[in-house]
């Protein structure tokens, strides 16, 4: 017997469960459909799509080390006329709520991507702002509170359903970046996105990553995100959606005690296809182990 509610809101979106998997982590949702039925999630994320299709960057893009991965994959994918080609079909099929993650290196990019996006069943989009402002001499468009104001007010005029940022952790004040988010009328913050890393092969004495720099995510970001998750929640009254280093469904629950409404899981899918799946069934565990009806007497209840 299931009687837990486990639903929860984001924006306009109804999730039946809090469990979303992490953009770049889950492709377009095809791969994954041969290890579970992919509707069992809360919902899913695409992996960043551009206006141009992108190679990404030179090889090698990923490397494991001691304390998570480090990925310099660069977006890769194939812009979004393919996108729209390729894997809209499919994903509008599909009975489970899904967030278009896109990318620009200008304002205009992502005016652009919102609107071609706009015509298409598609539920929501997630906007990372991890990206260089080429215009701005490469500065990170999500280190800077005014950008994030004005690539979210874009998309907002470009895109009325729900429309959710995903936040950079390589900042000084998460708090005030998330504020203008939320004045520019985002319905939603991801946090967090990888966290600037390196490793470097001292016998061949060069960096392993060929772009040098990635980012590192996985167990090692997970103290990290929960603080930022945490600060965050004091500061917004949208909702949140944790990531960083889930494995289990006692990490799952510490963001949502932070005050996360959702949680999504991106290196974990590398390790095990089937985390999504467990984490929720870890988390009705200590829900009914506890006494809890529902997910909402849990989201942001850090004592
Ligand atoms: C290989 C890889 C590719 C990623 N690609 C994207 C991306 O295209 N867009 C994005 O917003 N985040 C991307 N991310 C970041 C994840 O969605 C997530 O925010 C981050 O990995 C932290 O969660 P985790 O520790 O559970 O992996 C990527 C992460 C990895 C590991």
């Amino acid at each position: 017997m299931n009687n837990l509610d486990l639903g929860v809101k984001i924006g306009q979106l109804e999730l039946k469960n809090p469990l979303i998997t992490a953009s770049g982590t889950f492709g377009f949702g095809k791969e994954y459909g041969q290890y579970y039925d992919i509707h069992s999630l809360g919902a899913m994320t695409t992996k960043g799509i551009t206006l141009q299709p992108r190679e990404g960057n030179p090889p090698p893009r990923i490397v494991e080390t001691s304390a998570g991965i480090i990925n310099s994959v660069g977006l890769e994918n194939p812009g979004i006329n393919a996108f729209i080609r390729e894997e809209i079909p499919h994903l509008q099929k599909l009975k489970v709520p899904v967030m278009i993650n896109i990318s620009g290196n200008k304002i205009e990019d992502y005016a652009l991507l919102a609107q071609k996006l706009g015509k298409y069943d598609i539920d929501a989009l997630e906007v990372n702002v991890s990206c260089p402002n080429v215009k701005q001499g490469g500065m990170n468009f999500g280190t800077q509170p005014q950008s994030v104001y004005e690539i979210t007010k874009t998309v907002r005029e470009n895109w009325d359903k729900t429309l959710i940022i995903k936040l950079t952790p390589n900042v000084t004040n998460i708090g005030e970046i998330a504020l203008a988010a939320q004045e520019a009328k985002a319905d939603a913050l991801s946090l967090i996105n990888t966290v600037v890393a390196m490793d470097i092969d001292i016998h061949r004495q060069r960096a392993v990553l060929g772009n040098r720099i990635g980012g590192l995510s996985g167990p090692a970001i997970l103290p990290i995100a929960l603080a930022m998750v945490y600060q965050v929640a004091q500061q917004v009254d949208i909702p949140l959606i944790g990531m960083g280093g889930i494995l289990s469904g006692e990490d799952a629950l510490k963001f949502l005690l932070a005050g996360a409404s959702a949680v999504a899981i991106g290196t974990a899918n590398f390790i095990n296809p089937l985390s999504p799946l467990n984490i929720l069934e870890e988390i009705e565990d200590y829900m009914r182990t506890n006494g809890y009806q529902s997910l909402r007497e849990i989201i942001g209840q850090l004592k």
